[in-house]
């Protein structure tokens, strides 16, 4: 096992905004190194080298967009995309041995339509043009628990406005957690954004084609359910008479 930290730390800013991940070292294992080393400059972007942003040059077509922000080990973009063949999967991450475990996944399934990009997810998002995305896929986001760090969580309203201007009309903004009071919170943030429509009566049933992950498994194990919630972007609110 080896430390490595191959991304250069964020330039320090004067006014830093306030994260919604953990800094984290990470070790990695050989395999991850090795994948990271290999596939990193064909299937990488970093967020800094993102603008413009231009998926058809990164995935070399045109297809539907999914992102995956916090995608962790990378297991479940990695069964999504491959029961996907039609849509990109772009995952963005912060923790460089996810980035390599994903990178290396893909290639052993041998995956055109993944790509990994290094970096803070809104600031991606932020370098996205409005409608570039058919789904957006908020996987067991961090919970921060504690008030004081609420505002630290990505569903909060203007992080959800923010994705929501990014998704195409019809399009999807799924979010899974086990921690049921910040299912609640995700619920009446997502709720209250004028421009989201909720796809079911609260909460959705458990969609089959989300992967159980190790995280999820040791969630239920500890006696905590997952809640879903699936959103739909509206179309454009139309002003009678105009
Ligand atoms: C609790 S983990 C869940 C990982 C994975 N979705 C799963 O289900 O196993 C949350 C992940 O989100 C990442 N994350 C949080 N905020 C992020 C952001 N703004 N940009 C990119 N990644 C972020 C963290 O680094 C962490 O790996």
């Amino acid at each position: 096992m080896t430390t490595t930290e191959p991304f250069p730390a964020a330039a320090s800013h004067p006014a830093r905004p306030i994260r919604t991940f953990h800094p984290r070292r990470g070790r990695m294992s050989g395999r991850q190194t090795a994948a990271l080393e290999q596939l990193w400059p064909v299937y990488g972007l970093r967020v800094d080298d993102a603008a413009p942003f231009d998926p058809v040059s990164l995935f070399g077509r045109q297809a539907p967009l999914v992102l995956e922000i916090g995608s962790g080990m990378g297991d479940t973009t990695v069964a999504m995309a491959a029961a996907d063949p039609d849509r990109d999967y772009l995952a963005v991450e912060v923790h460089t041995p996810g980035i390599a475990n994903l990178l290396d996944l893909a290639q052993l399934r041998g995956l055109r339509n993944v790509r990994v990009a290094e970096g803070d997810a809104l600031d991606l998002v932020r370098l996205m043009p409005p409608d570039a995305l058919d789904a957006i896929h908020i996987f067991f986001p961090d919970p921060w628990p504690k008030s004081r760090h609420h505002k630290r969580r990505l569903i909060q309203p203007p992080h959800v406005a923010l994705l929501r201007s990014r998704l195409a009309v019809g399009g999807t903004l799924h979010c899974a957690t086990d921690w049921a009071e910040y299912a609640e919170s995700m619920r009446i943030t997502l709720d209250g954004d004028p421009g989201l429509v909720n796809r079911y009566d609260g909460y959705a049933p458990r969609p089959a084609h989300r992967p159980v992950t190790r995280f999820e498994r040791r969630a239920l194990a500890a006696g905590r359910p997952i809640a879903d919630l699936l959103y739909a972007r509206r179309g454009p609110l139309l002003t009678p008479g105009v």
